[in-house]
């Protein structure tokens, strides 16, 4: 097959995590990229050597003829870039949150229908080893009929700054930033089950000193914290309720008086249970003894995952094989998110 051409709209810190995803595949080449901060654009176009720089995506689609698309900019402008590379005829992968909300997540959706084209959504937390291992275990019965799950993010003060904390940009704090990960991996190894109500709250009672005082490990060059603006919830709690009964307990926050930052997923099956993050451990009963189960080798999630990430994506879009993480699973994921600020807003349980 002739070299696969590949664009990066969004020239900040994940991309690297694309970049590095698609120089791993050999007939693979990015061959252009684009930034609204044009110099920042330029600079990372050196330093990784890619040819063809722009400050518009419109223009970077007009002037090239890419394959595939990364769209790993601030999510506000998510929707409007994906719907610019899949009408410019690139199959695409769009960093989570899919959108800003589900209107809009719809709308990209519909797109890359029209388009013929793939949408991908980065939910890179599916293509970790403990999760591929775990629906080994889950798909050979170890686990029975999984029906209940909880999943936790935290982070006592990890807001990453800058336009993360203003809503305007992001949509939310860490119910869209963190949550999302977890609902979705959760909903994944469940089976993808359709939600149908959700009841949340949110509280936002430490957010802005926190961030803005802490010392935190997020303080990158590119997220100034002097000059941010902080609006977003800093703690989400919720319950997700699922159609064929399975129900899900999700917390998650960038600022919390908590001992440390934490987080795991746990999944409860009526035959057995199991434990992600930090390992992968399962939990069940043999020869009338409870038994807790760990791979041999160890398995938790790695960086390697988006590589695999990156790799699962131009097989989907460009060798015909399924993808793992749908335009629709981000549609799913934003009804949710969008009933959980809802729920919190009205003190009400959301039908979806
Ligand atoms: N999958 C993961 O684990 C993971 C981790 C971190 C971030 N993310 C997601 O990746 C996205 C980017 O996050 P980040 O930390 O790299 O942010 P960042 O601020 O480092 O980079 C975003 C870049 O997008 C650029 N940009 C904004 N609008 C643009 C437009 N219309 N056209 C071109 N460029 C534009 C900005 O100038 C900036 O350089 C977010 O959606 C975030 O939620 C995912």
């Amino acid at each position: 097959m002739s070299e696969i051409k590949a664009g990066i709209i969004g020239t900040g810190g994940i991309s690297v995590c694309h970049l590095e995803g698609y120089n791993a595949i050999p007939d693979v080449k990015v061959v252009a990229c684009c930034d609204i901060d044009f110099e920042k654009a330029k600079k990372y176009a050196e330093k990784y050597s890619i040819p063809n720089v722009y400050a518009d995506c419109k223009e970077m689609m007009e002037k090239e003829e890419l394959d595939v698309v990364s769209v790993t900019t601030w999510n506000a402008a998510h929707k409007e870039c994906t719907i610019t590379a899949l009408k410019g005829g690139a199959n695409v992968i769009c960093e989570k949150p899919m959108a800003m909300n589900a209107t809009e997540a719809e709308e990209m959706m519909k797109t890359a229908e029209e388009c013929g084209k793939l949408l991908q959504i980065g939910f890179v937390r599916r293509f970790g080893k403990d999760a591929e291992i775990f629906k080994e275990f889950s798909d050979d019965g170890v686990l029975g009929d999984i029906y209940y799950a909880k999943a936790t993010y935290l982070r006592r003060s990890g807001c990453p700054g800058g336009w993360f904390g203003n809503k305007a940009i992001s949509g939310g704090g860490p119910l869209i930033d963190l949550g999302v990960h977890v609902i979705d991996l959760s909903r994944y190894l469940a089976g993808n089950p359709k939600p149908v109500s959700v009841s949340g709250v949110t509280y936002s009672n430490l957010g802005k000193n926190r961030a803005l005082g802490a010392e935190v490990a997020w303080d990158m060059e590119n997220k100034k914290r002097d000059e941010e603006i902080y609006n977003v919830e800093d703690f989400v709690s919720a319950m997700v309720r699922f159609e064929n009964g399975f129900t899900l307990s999700v917390e998650a926050s960038f600022n919390l008086n908590c001992k440390s930052d934490s987080g795991e997923i746990q999944l409860f099956g009526t035959k057995g249970g199991a434990a992600l993050s930090p390992k992968l451990e399962i939990y069940t009963d043999v020869a009338g003894r409870f038994v807790n189960i760990q791979p041999a080798v160890d398995v938790g999630f790695s960086m390697d995952a988006f590589n695999d990430e990156m790799r699962g994506f131009v097989d989907a879009a460009m060798r015909g094989k399924p993808c793992r993480a749908t335009a629709e699973d981000g549609v799913m994921l934003m009804k949710i998110i969008d009933g959980i600020y809802r729920s919190a807003e009205t003190g009400r349980e959301v039908i979806l």
